[in-house]
């Protein structure tokens, strides 16, 4: 029999009085984001991916600075992240996909190119070194699982790990490997499903959050407190995770729509648009990744195939990227969003958006 979640549970793990967590999101969740989460009771996470190891003890450094409560540090232990694939292996594969961008170049008059990208730096390893050598308060594990010996690392140094997946099977092999909390990601979730390898497209969807969530609490029977994401905006969204027997929730996209968000102007206006929609597209990075639908993401349904393994396919769209950004273009770089976007209307500071949660939760739930 499923009960209710219960907060306090997450609080006696990693010490939030909120409960909500924001996601690690490369680009948006620097340390002014997760201060201000933190501060207000929740759980700030960083986003240590594809940062050097001083990046990321400078920005665990200025966290410090800016608030005394707990906060995480996430980073992604995806098979072809933590060891980068090698180009030169991939090079048929490369000139099909160079195509395909060739095709969208002279949007930006970039020349055309059938070469290799610049291979991926190895930096998760090292990112992890820092981590743990900094006592950070949370561990964020996002598309991996991670292992004991790394998990009883962390704990040696007085570190939680919260490990996101997407199945009620990855779940229950994280609560073996010693995670401490789980966070199930429904499909609706923005950004990258949290798969520790590469899936086929129809494995890749995933399963709803809403029924995702007790499919995991059943599956993990009460070792761990769940935390559900994907496509939660608002009270109505922790009420009815709770209802479902969550202890709290993760939100990505929510918080891109903030003040302290490092997200683009041109993003946040889309996200609180309203207008358009999202879809699943690993033509951006080469990872499935839920973003809103553009004329990038049908080009490359349409002509794309497959991608450049890891994140080698980002690496090759590199110049695209920069000159996307360079126009504030919003059809040729990823805008990451969960299915929930909509729902959001405002831009308010991050602090805020933990405090009305809660206590529109509350009143829902009657607490
Ligand atoms: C812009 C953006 C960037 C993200 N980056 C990461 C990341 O670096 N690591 C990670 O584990 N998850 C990342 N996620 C996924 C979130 O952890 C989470 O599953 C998702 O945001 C929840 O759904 P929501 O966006 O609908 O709230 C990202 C999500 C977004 C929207």
């Amino acid at each position: 029999m499923l009960t209710p979640g219960d907060p306090a549970r997450l609080e006696a793990v990693i010490g939030v009085t909120a409960p909500v967590l924001q996601s690690g999101m490369g680009g948006v969740a620097g340390p002014e984001l997760v201060a201000a989460v933190s501060n207000a009771g929740g759980l700030g996470i960083l986003a240590a991916l594809n940062l050097r190891p001083d990046a990321v003890r400078s920005a665990i450094s200025k966290v410090r600075q800016l608030t005394e409560r707990p906060f995480g540090v996430n980073i992604w232990l995806h098979d072809d992240v933590r060891t980068p694939p090698d180009v030169m292996e991939h090079s048929d594969l490369v000139r099909s996909v160079q195509s395909v961008l060739n095709e969208l170049r002279p949007r930006f008059d970039l020349p055309a190119t059938l070469e290799a990208p610049r291979p991926m730096p190895d930096l998760v390893d090292a990112a992890l070194e820092v981590m743990i050598e900094e006592r950070i308060p949370v561990f964020s594990a996002g598309l991996g699982i991670p292992e004991p010996e790394l998990v009883d690392r962390f704990h040696e140094a007085g570190t939680r790990v919260v490990t996101m997946v997407a199945t009620e099977a990855d779940a229950t092999s994280a609560v073996a490997q010693g995670s401490d909390v789980v966070i199930a990601q429904g499909l609706e979730a923005g950004g990258h499903r949290s798969h520790g390898r590469k899936l086929p497209a129809a494995e890749a969807v995933g399963t709803g959050t809403f029924t995702l969530i007790p499919q995991v609490v059943e599956a993990i029977d009460d070792r761990v407190p769940v935390v559900a994401a994907g496509g939660i905006v608002d009270g109505r969204g922790l009420a009815a995770a709770t209802m479902l027997g969550a202890a709290g929730v993760l939100m990505g996209t929510r918080f891109v729509a903030t003040t302290e968000s490092q997200a683009s102007q041109l993003w946040k206006d889309r996200l609180i648009s309203g207008r358009g929609t999202t879809v699943l597209t690993d033509g951006f990075t080469g990872q499935w990744a839920r973003v809103l639908r553009s004329e990038f993401t049908s080009h490359w349904a349409e002509h794309g195939g497959m991608p450049l393994p890891g994140l080698l396919q980002a690496a090759a769209r590199a110049d695209l990227q920069r000159a996307a950004v360079a126009a504030d273009d919003d059809q040729m770089q990823p805008l990451y969003a969960g299915a929930g976007f909509d729902l959001l209307h405002d831009l308010p500071g991050a602090g805020d958006v933990v405090n009305s949660v809660v206590e529109e939760a509350r009143q829902l739930l009657g607490r």
